[in-house]
């Protein structure tokens, strides 16, 4: 047998899907199909004011199943707010899961189907150092997810993110066990989505696109044996076409679906955007920005975005991962620059020929980020210089993220990072 030093193998997975405008009423036979009768449907208090649950809801019973909403999730889950979901959950029984939501729901779903179908300690399953990561030991219950944000691609995704508030960091659980059995993408259900919403989801999945679009090549990382290969395999040819398509559209769509939230050809761009840049990084994995976006979220003191209802402060997942691009990119810019001259032009054509090549990505970001009302780097969310070691303990410790970078990322290059995102423009 022939023995490889280098991988010369990579994965993909993804969650079988239905998309597109009135997907969302035909949820009881889906879930009909799947054997869920007795079904907990999951969301938070801001996706019900929308009506989409009740919906959800209403067409699953017209198909004879029973329906509960459970809608106490947390915007940015906690280890607290999953608990609770669970704690909830466990007062009956059910045989099928719905997450009607953005990221908050569906990994809220994700965490509930997990703890009531083989309930252990949640750290047991959280990803180490800080839980055991151990694996679920069987299938779990059909779970469908249905997005309301074009943002995290949870729906497709085998990972659920959650703050750990005594440790002040986030992290998650991530097994492909977790993957939602089926998601329906109802690009529809996004037309009530507010423009800050919409910008800081709709950077997640253009920083998905380009994370695992710029991320080490899947040949580059020493060959696994079957049991130990990785869901995050690095970026590969399948990948590369799926977040080459989520840029196009992006560029075409995003400033428009922030700028007038009506515009339905824009909406339906950004959630096809969404969905294919989450069958990209869901395989090839997302890096620095991501690692970074940790601790900016948990750490948070006192910044409150327009448009997310919740009291307590925080920097929306989107937004945490935004900080910190245009410098990330500028730091792997060596490692690859013809793919990221490439990213650069699909989302700005007009970038000047003259500029420095590897100001080109980072300026095309700087400049979208300025035109959709994002903050002006981490000063913008109320970090200074002082906050700057911390953040680079918390991003070290997301060594599954940065094991995927296309460079090694020390300390000082964090550090570096972080100093050069207090202001982007
Ligand atoms: N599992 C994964 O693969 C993955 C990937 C990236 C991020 N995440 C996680 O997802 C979470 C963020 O999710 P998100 O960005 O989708 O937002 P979200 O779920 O946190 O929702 C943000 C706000 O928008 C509201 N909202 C959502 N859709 C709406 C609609 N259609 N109309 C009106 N209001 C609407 C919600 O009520 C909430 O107040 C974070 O916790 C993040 O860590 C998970
Ligand atoms: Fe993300």
């Amino acid at each position: 047998m022939t023995v490889y030093v280098h991988e010369t193998v990579f994965t993909w997975g993804a969650t079988p899907l239905k998309f597109g405008a009135g997907a969302v009423d035909e949820i009881g036979y889906d879930l009909a199909r799947q054997g869920a009768r007795r079904v907990l449907l999951i969301t938070d208090p801001g996706i019900v004011a929308t009506g989409v649950p009740q919906r959800v809801a209403d067409a699953a019973e017209a198909a004879g199943l029973t329906v509960e909403i459970y809608d106490g999730v947390r915007v940015e889950p906690t280890d607290v707010s999953v608990l609770d979901a669970v704690e909830f959950a466990r007062q009956s029984e059910w045989d099928g899961f719905v997450g009607v939501g953005g990221g908050s729901a569906i990994d809220t779903a994700k965490a509930v189907n997990l703890l009531t179908t083989y309930p252990a300690d949640l750290f047991d399953y959280v990803n180490k150092p800080i839980g055991a990561a151990k694996a679920p030991p069987g299938p779990l219950k059909p779970l469908v997810a249905v997005p309301t944000t074009a943002g995290t691609g949870s729906e497709t995704t085998p990972v659920c993110i959650m703050d750990f508030l005594d440790l002040k960091v986030k992290s998650g659980i991530s097994h492909p066990a977790l993957r939602p059995t089926m998601a329906v993408i109802d690009p529809l259900l996004t037309l009530s989505m507010p423009p800050r919403v919409t910008a800081a989801s709709g950077m997640d999945v253009l920083c998905h696109a380009l994370e695992s679009y710029t991320a080490k090549p899947f040949h580059s990382f020493p060959r696994h044996t079957p049991e130990n290969r990785v869901a995050y395999n690095g970026a590969n040819p399948i990948s590369d076409t799926w977040t080459e398509k989520a840029l196009h559209l992006l560029a075409r769509s995003f400033r428009k679906a922030v700028l007038n939230g009506g515009d339905l050809e824009a909406r339906t761009d950004m959630m096809l955007a969404a969905t294919f840049a989450g069958m990209g990084f869901g395989n090839a994995g997302v890096h620095i920005p991501h690692a970074c976006a940790y601790p900016i979220a948990g750490r948070v003191r006192d910044y409150r975005p327009a448009d997310y209802p919740q009291k307590e402060p925080l920097v929306p997942h989107g937004e945490s991962v935004a900080l910190t691009a245009p410098a990330a990119f500028r730091f792997t810019f060596p490692t690859d620059p013809a793919k990221h001259l490439h990213a650069a032009r699909i989302l700005d054509p007009a970038t000047s020929e003259d500029l420095d090549p590897r100001e080109q990505l980072p300026s095309a970001l700087a400049s979208l980020m300025r035109d959709i009302g994002l903050p002006n780097g981490l000063g913008g969310v109320g970090y200074d210089t002082s906050d700057v070691p911390d953040l680079v303990e918390g991003a070290m410790k997301q060594q599954r993220l940065l094991a995927v970078a296309p460079r090694a990322v020390r300390e000082h290059d964090l550090e570096a990072i972080l100093l050069d995102s207090l202001e982007n423009w």
